[in-house]
C-alpha cells in the first residue's frame, strides 16, 4: 500500500463545542471557519492559488511524415503528421507562444520498415532531417528525439527480436548509435523510450565518447505497457491498423500495477546519468509522478499520451465534454502531482489560452 505522510494538522472530528453561537450551527464543529471565504471573489482564488500553469511547463510532441503537407490522424483530431514545411512553421508558432521544447516522432514509410529496424541508423532518415531543419530555423528551441526502434521495425517492437524474444543488450547497442546520430543532428535531448536495461548508462557513455557531453538525456524512466498509447501507434504506422499497432510490449515495458518498482527504475536511471526523468502515461499515474518527485526531487515530467488526448478531444468533439476547461484541469492536475513539466499533444492549444487568459 502507498505509505502517505500524515497531514500537519488534524481533521476535525469533534463534536461541536457547547460555547459556539447559535447562528453558527449548521457549520458543525468549527463555525468560525468558512473555507469558501477564500474562494468567493477572483482575486482572492488568484492570491491563494497553490499552482500554475505556464506554457514553459509544456513539451510539444510532433508527429512528422516524409511527403510535405499535412495529414490528419483519425484517432487524434486535431494533430496532423507534417511535412518538413509545416513542421518548421508550427515549431515557430510554438516558440513564439512560449513552448521551450519540442519532441520529434517519425512516421516511416512502411517500405522501410526491417526487421531490424535499420532506417534509424540512416543520419538522413526523416527525425535527422527534421531536426536539422528545426535547429537551422530555430537555434534556441530545445529538440528533443526519442531512442527506440518502433518507428523503424517492421513488427514495431522497440527492440531487435531473436526467436521471438525482444533481446537487450544488442538492442542497446543498436540504441546508442540512434542516440549518437540524432545528437549529430542537433538533437538537444535524447529521450530513450525503449525501456531496455543499461540503456541510460550506455547512451551516456557513447555520448560522452562522441564528443557530445552537454546533449541531455531524459529517460522514459516509468513507462507502463498501456492501453493508451493506441492513437500514438496508429499516427507513427505507414498503415492505419498495421500489425504493429498492438504489439504486446509487457516483456519490457512496466505493469500497471507496480509503483514501487517506478523508484527502482527511477533510481537506475539518475544513477546511470539520466538528467530528468519522465512518468508515463499521466492521468491514471498520477501518483507515481507524486511519488518520483517525493522521493528523488529530480526534474520529472509526465508524458499525457496520445489516448489521454484522445479521450478528451473524442468527449469535446461529441459535445460530451468542454474541451478546454478539462484541457487546462488535467495539466494543472499535473503540476499539482509535482511534475515539473507534461509533453502533451495540446501544448499548443494549452499556450494560446495561457496567453490569453
Ligand atoms: C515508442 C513510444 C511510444 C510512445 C512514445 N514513444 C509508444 C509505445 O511505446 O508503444 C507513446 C506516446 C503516446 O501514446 O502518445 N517507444
Amino acid at each position: 500500500m502507498t505509505k502517505r505522510a500524515p497531514l500537519p494538522y488534524a481533521i476535525p472530528t469533534r463534536a461541536r463545542p457547547a460555547e459556539a453561537p447559535k447562528a453558527f450551527d449548521s457549520l458543525g464543529a468549527y463555525p468560525r471557519i468558512r473555507m469558501r471565504r477564500n474562494r468567493a471573489d477572483a482575486w482572492n482564488r488568484a492570491l491563494v492559488a497553490e499552482h500554475r500553469l505556464s506554457a514553459s511547463d509544456l513539451i510539444w510532441p510532433v508527429f512528422l511524415q516524409e511527403e510535405d503537407g499535412c495529414f490528419p490522424i483519425p484517432s487524434m483530431p486535431g494533430v496532423d503528421r507534417l511535412g518538413l514545411g509545416p513542421l518548421v512553421d508550427a515549431v515557430g508558432e510554438a516558440r513564439a507562444l512560449g513552448i521551450p521544447a519540442v519532441a520529434l516522432f517519425p512516421a516511416t514509410q512502411i517500405e522501410r520498415k526491417t526487421e531490424d529496424g535499420d532506417e534509424a541508423l540512416n543520419p538522413d532518415n526523416l527525425v535527422c532531417q527534421a531536426v536539422r531543419a528545426v535547429k537551422k530555423a530555430f537555434p534556441d528551441i530545445g529538440v528533443m528525439c526519442d531512442v527506440a526502434l518502433d518507428p523503424y521495425t517492421s513488427h514495431g517492437h522497440d527492440g531487435l527480436v531473436r526467436d521471438g524474444v525482444i533481446v537487450n543488450d544488442e538492442t542497446v547497442a543498436v540504441l546508442c548509435r540512434q542516440a549518437v546520430l540524432q545528437a549529430e543532428a542537433g538533437c538537444d535531448i535524447i529521450s530513450p523510450s525503449d525501456m531496455m536495461d543499461g540503456r541510460v548508462g550506455a547512451i551516456r557513455d557513447a555520448l560522452d565518447r562522441a564528443g557530445f557531453a552537454q546533449v541531455r538525456i531524459m529517460s522514459y524512466a516509468a513507462k507502463y505497457a498501456s492501453a493508451f498509447y493506441g492513437p500514438f501507434r496508429d499516427a507513427i504506422g505507414a498503415v492505419s491498423n498495421s500489425p504493429g499497432n498492438k504489439r504486446d510490449k509487457r516483456t519490457y515495458q512496466m505493469d500497471p500495477a507496480n509503483a514501487d518498482e517506478a523508484l527502482r527504475e527511477v533510481a537506475l536511471d539518475l544513477a546511470e546519468g539520466a538528467d530528468m526523468v519522465m512518468v508515463k502515461p499521466g492521468l491514471p499515474y498520477l501518483d507515481v509522478v507524486s511519488r518520483v518527485k517525493d522521493a528523488f526531487g529530480v526534474p520529472t515530467f509526465a508524458y499525457m499520451v496520445s489516448g489521454e488526448y484522445a479521450m478528451i478531444k473524442g468527449a469535446a468533439l461529441n459535445g460530451w465534454l468542454d474541451g478546454e476547461a478539462a484541457m487546462m484541469e488535467a495539466l494543472l492536475g499535473f503540476k499539482r502531482a509535482g511534475a515539473d513539466g507534461v509533453l502533451t499533444y495540446f501544448a499548443v492549444d494549452a499556450a494560446k489560452v495561457l496567453k490569453r487568459d
